[in-house]
């Protein structure tokens, strides 16, 4: 069964670890972090952000088969299906779907509609026991199309957000989504210190998990971060596994063009991935 993102942040910020967000694309992927995230027996959160919903034939679909595979693996560690970086509109859409968790991104509104439209969503979410996820601050790069300016957020504005109920708060710190520039600064600590100063026991998610140095993440979570998205790193591990696998012509030899067997590379460096990120974000043991 799925469930709300709430307690498995809550117990996230006060044990000073982070849940990983890993966004889905397919079956694959799907199979891939859910397996991993039992053997390693924690709590994970799936990512679907309103293109990878679209390509996955829509929210109902990706919802039938997540609950399916959660009760034909036999997962037993908490598990919610999170809208990433949704509208407004789809936020509805995936708490009808049945989502267990969404994401409001209303950070490229003007501060005070952004405000409106979370607000409106708190009261729904809370009486529907689904956690909501809102954003102050554009992230940089770009995702599914949509392009964020790579802002630093306003402590006060995301206090102000924080305070509507939401039950984690994303908040631009320098990060990016997708790969990270040569010329990249960093993250911007004073600026979440400042966040968390003033948000206190709200869990804080830093967003564009790929590509940032383990030790700025290690930082990050010291510093309230409760949860880490991940989506780029397991792109790349699977495209290059598969690059591998094709430029070896091991799809000519045999069955080896049985997408069983052509996808199985793919699908074991996306587990080593997730693995990697469970153990440095330090929620292994803690379903
Ligand atoms: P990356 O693709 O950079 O890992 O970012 C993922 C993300 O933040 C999803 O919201």
């Amino acid at each position: 069964m799925l469930v709300s993102a709430k307690e498995m942040l809550q117990k996230a910020k006060a044990g000073h670890y982070a849940v990983g967000q890993f966004n889905i694309n397919n079956l694959e992927w799907t199979k891939a972090i859910l397996l991993t995230a039992q053997e390693m027996n924690s709590p994970v959160i799936l990512g679907v952000s309103e293109g990878a919903g679209k390509y996955m034939c829509g929210y109902t679909t990706v919802v039938g088969m997540v609950n399916a595979m959660i009760y034909e693996l036999g997962i037993t560690v908490p598990v919610a299906l999170h809208l990433d970086h949704g509208s407004y509109e789809a936020a509805l859409k995936c708490i009808d779907a049945g989502f267990s968790s969404v994401m409001f991104d209303g950070s490229h509104y003007p501060i005070e509609e952004n405000i409106a439209k979370t607000r409106e969503l708190v009261a729904l979410t809370d009486r529907l026991g689904v956690s909501l996820e809102a954003e102050v601050g554009a992230i940089g790069g770009e995702e599914d199309g949509v392009v964020g300016g790579g802002e630093v957020a306003d402590p006060d504005e995301c206090k102000r957000i924080a305070d509507l109920g939401v039950t984690m708060l994303a908040a631009g710190i320098g990060n990016i989504h997708g790969k990270y520039p040569a010329n990249w600064k960093g993250l911007s600590f004073d600026t979440l210190a400042a966040i968390q100063e003033r948000t206190g026991e709200m869990p804080l998610v830093l967003h564009g998990g790929s590509g940032i140095p383990e030790e700025m993440v290690r930082k990050a979570i010291t510093l309230g971060v409760s949860k880490v998205n991940v989506n780029t790193e397991c792109q790349l591990a699977f495209a290059a596994a598969t690059r591998e696998y094709i430029e070896a012509g091991k799809d000519l030899e045999g069955k080896g063009f049985d997408p069983r067997k052509l996808l199985a590379p793919g699908v074991e460096v996306i587990k080593q991935t997730v693995r990697d990120k469970i153990t440095l974000f330090g929620s292994a043991d803690k379903a």
